[in-house]
């Protein structure tokens, strides 16, 4: 097993979470795109749509992307629109297994509002369960390219079992 795993999926579908046992399960290294590209720019990802722009950072998604495609043994959280791209998800689709983790619209704003994480401009709207299904309805089509993951109901343990198995027999 030496290529790399990629997790995409909506905001809050546990990317990172699962991400992180996966990697630890496989003894792969885990790797978080929007914690390079807030290192990089030495900025929160807020702090990077308000001043640079959502443009610029779709474009350090694009060069992370790329940077990480040439790398092996890795577990890969991308950010929720990262793989909706279709030249990142070319370049790093190649480099590996996507997984595409799913959860629904309630279980996603449960999630976001448990977290102290402010990485989420795009949910910093008064209404965001109605923003969610906007946005999850506009992106579905490009999530379903995907192989996907339920995650309601079910722990971090059992969903790092489960992509476990898909990706040693996929390999
Ligand atoms: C985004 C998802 C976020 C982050 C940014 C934009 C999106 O990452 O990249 O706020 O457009 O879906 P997570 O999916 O890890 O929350």
């Amino acid at each position: 097993m030496t290529s790399n795993i990629i997790l995409t999926g909506f905001m809050g579908c546990g990317k990172t979470t699962v991400g992180k046992g996966l990697a630890e399960e496989l003894g792969f290294s885990f790797i978080d795109t929007d914690l390079l590209i807030e290192k990089s720019c030495e900025m929160t990802i807020p702090k990077i749509f308000a001043t640079l722009g959502e443009t610029y950072f779709r474009q350090q998604e694009s060069l992370v992307a790329e940077e990480l495609s040439k790398g092996s043994k890795q577990v890969i959280s991308t950010g929720g629109r990262l793989m909706l791209d279709t030249t990142n998800a070319k370049i790093l689709g190649e480099s590996g297994h996507v997984f595409c983790l799913v959860a629904s619209a309630e279980e996603i704003l449960r999630r976001i509002s448990n977290t102290t994480e402010p990485k989420r401009p795009l949910l910093d709207t008064p209404r965001p369960l109605e923003r969610i299904v906007e946005l999850i309805n506009e992106r579905e089509k490009g999530y379903k390219q995907f192989q996907q993951i339920d995650t309601t109901n079910k722990t971090v343990e059992v969903i790092v079992i489960a992509i476990k198995k898909l990706f040693t027999q996929a390999t």
